[in-house]
């Protein structure tokens, strides 16, 4: 037996009699995903480093020696040229075993008063932290599209749904406003959930702290972290933070989901109210006529999996004791796949809100059809001293009427009108158009033209 790293380089090995199985070393290796950590790693390794220098627990050399080191490491990973190594494990023995071979043993001096555990979990919040600054600007460019798109369409009428069917007209710039206001809930919890991913493990050692006289608050400087976390087994095992982060990217990817079902009804060419530029479509191999709206679907069905990942980690966590377990390896898969997912659409969504194409005629044509302006006459007589239910059951009259003679509420003459209530005058055909439908409704949230312009205003003010 040997104290030394192994052939096989278990950092280890000399507690062990006999190697790990090839199946046991590949089913316990995270290496092939967490090197994607390696920037973090390093930089959290760089700021350990200082931190030991500066107290005095390693020398100046040591520390110039692994600045060094690092400097080569981070070029051979950034040209392809750094050897991964399954034998290694992980992305935090892989490069510490290179720059020991680089500077020697300084290289193994810089692992004093760490562990790996306080290690990864400083490297996850880093990464995150990165995962989470670049989300929030793709929600805010996204925002800012949808923000043009209602500017373009504040007049633009369409039909409202419940229980997909016409109730209201609406205009077509309330409408994306609504999803205007989705995403900046989500951003909200972006930048919530950024408070508490951004506090330093590094300290914690394994579980219990060090016997070294660190200083983690110039470490947390250091790495531009706001606070250090204060228990050192909860700062080792929680992942807390990236649940929390997984439940906010869920509902980041729920409201494209609901965004990207109405494209697709918005699309199809039954209904006809947009077109959704070429470059987000694609055809049928075998029905030449077919555009199909790829995008939205599969950011539809690509929810899931985000949904998946975040009841993954609750369960990873569910049944661990205190402190760190392996089982804390697992988180990061279904992180990386979070980000990455989430990432990708918001930045397609927001190239895509530019370009969707508004078919207003065909939206004027559906909002005619279904009695969208029976609450409009409701309403006129409850003005004219009609008690509301009263006038409801005199529209739904009036409503029956019109299905049976297959037109529409605006299409009745005055004295066709006045015999469902002798309390309509000539003033109500204004009432029943679409444009005063809308007009009328003028109020901060309503979907009158000059709110949503209101709104626009309100929302471009929050976003320079
Ligand atoms: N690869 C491990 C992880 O992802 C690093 C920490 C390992 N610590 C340990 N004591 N085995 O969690």
């Amino acid at each position: 037996m040997t104290t030394q790293l192994s052939k096989k380089g278990e950092a280890w090995s000399a507690r062990f009699s006999e190697p790990v199985s090839d199946l046991v070393k590949r089913y316990t290796a995270s290496v092939f995903f967490d090197k994607r950590l390696a920037q973090f790693d390093i930089e959290g390794s760089l700021a350990h480093a200082d931190m030991l220098a500066q107290q005095g627990i390693i020398s100046r050399e040591d520390h110039a020696d692994i600045q060094r080191g690092m400097a080569q490491i981070q070029a051979e990973i950034a040209s392809g040229q750094f050897e991964w190594l399954l034998d290694l494990e992980d992305v935090h023995l892989n490069i510490e075993k290179r720059l020991t071979e680089l500077v020697g043993d300084a290289g193994k001096r810089l692992h004093t008063g760490r562990s790996r555990n306080d290690q990864v979990a400083t490297d996850i919040r880093l990464f995150l932290r990165a995962a989470i600054d670049d989300i929030s600007g793709l929600l805010r460019e996204l925002r800012l599209a949808l923000v043009d798109l209602a500017e373009q369409h504040a007049e633009t009428i369409l039909p409202g749904f419940t229980h997909m069917q016409v109730a209201q007209p609406i205009t077509f710039g309330h409408h994306m406003l609504a999803y205007v206001e989705m995403f900046g809930r989500d951003s909200e919890r972006m930048t919530d959930c950024r408070k508490r991913v951004n506090r330093l493990p590094l300290g914690a050692a394994a579980l219990a702290g060090t016997t070294f006289p660190i200083d983690r608050e110039r470490v947390a400087q250091t790495l531009g972290f706001e606070d250090v976390c204060r228990n050192s087994l909860d700062a080792v095992s929680d992942r807390d933070f990236a649940i929390e982060f997984c439940a906010a990217a869920a509902l980041v990817m729920t409201h494209i989901s609901r965004m990207s079902e109405e494209l697709v009804i918005w699309m199809s060419p039954r209904v006809g109210f947009i077109d959704i530029a070429d470059r987000f479509c694609t055809g049928s191999s075998i029905m030449p006529q077919k555009k199909n709206p790829d995008v939205p679907e599969l950011a539809r069905g690509k929810t899931g999996r985000v949904n998946g990942h975040l009841i993954s980690l609750l369960t990873l966590m569910k049944g661990q004791p205190l402190a760190y377990n392996k089982d804390n390896q697992e988180d990061k898969e279904p992180l990386f796949d979070t980000v990455d997912t989430v990432t990708d659409t918001l930045r397609i969504f927001a190239d895509m809100a530019r370009g969707i194409s508004v078919k207003a005629d065909a939206m004027r044509a559906a909002a005619l059809q279904g009695y969208a302006t029976a609450t409009d006459l409701a309403d006129y007589l409850v003005k004219k001293g009609l008690p509301f239910r009263d006038a409801h059951e005199a529209v739904a009259r009036a409503v029956r009427t019109c299905v049976d003679r297959g037109c529409d509420l605006g299409d009745l003459s005055l004295d066709e009108l006045r015999a469902f209530s002798p309390l309509i005058e000539n003033d109500i055909f204004g009432v029943l158009t679409l444009e005063g439908s809308v007009a009328a409704r003028d109020h901060i949230g309503g979907t009158a033209p000059n709110q949503v312009r209101a709104a626009i205003q309100r929302v471009r003010k929050q976003l320079t």
